[in-house]
């Protein structure tokens, strides 16, 4: 299993395979949306034997300036559990702190993204219209978050996902 930068060859397999996981094709949508609007940052899928088995995407926010939404990962349904979705993550997370972006947010189950350095309480202070016991953050640059504070705006095609 290989993760790698999505190229536009996989564009039509990454739309497949968030429907697929996700039943249904809004994420899948929006990650279209994302690519489309030039707010997507980074774009990641896991290949096996061929077959893209696992994508994630870290997409720009409006505000707060220079962080970043995690949003969606998606793993195959016959491959959850592997660790992919984990990888994913962790790749995403390693580039974008490389790329000197500041703090990445994710609006989840923090029984999963905790596990990933994404905290709760890191991300209370920020006016979101989105459920606070949700929404986390992660910095990547030591004190980032103690500097910001505001509205976290997600890019625009988030607004359609509602
Ligand atoms: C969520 C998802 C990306 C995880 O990817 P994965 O490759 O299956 O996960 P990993 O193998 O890296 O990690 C597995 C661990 O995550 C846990 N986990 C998986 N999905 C979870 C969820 N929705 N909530 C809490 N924990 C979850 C598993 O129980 C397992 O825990 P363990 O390590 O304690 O046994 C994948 O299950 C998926 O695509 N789900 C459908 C789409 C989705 O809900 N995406 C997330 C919202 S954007």
């Amino acid at each position: 299993m290989q993760i790698r930068s999505e190229t536009s060859v996989d564009i039509a397999r990454v739309h497949a395979l968030n429907v697929d996981a996700f039943n249904q094709s809004a994420e899948a949508d929006l990650v279209d949306m994302l690519r489309a609007s030039d707010d997507a940052i980074i774009s990641l899928v896991a290949e096996d034997d061929g077959d893209i088995v696992g994508h994630v995407m870290f997409s720009k926010l409006v505000t707060p300036p220079r962080c970043l939404a995690l949003a969606p990962v998606a793993v195959a349904p016959d491959h959850q559990k592997e660790g992919i979705g984990t990888a994913l993550i962790k790749r995403g997370l390693t580039m974008a702190k490389a790329s000197r972006w500041r703090a990445v947010f994710v609006l989840g189950d923090p029984a999963y993204y905790t596990r990933f350095g994404f905290r709760v309480e890191d991300a209370a202070k920020f006016e979101t219209p989105y459920p606070k016991e949700y929404m986390m953050a992660r910095e990547l640059m030591p004190g980032a978050l103690k500097a910001m504070d505001g509205a976290l705006t997600y890019a625009a095609p988030f607004s359609a996902f509602d």
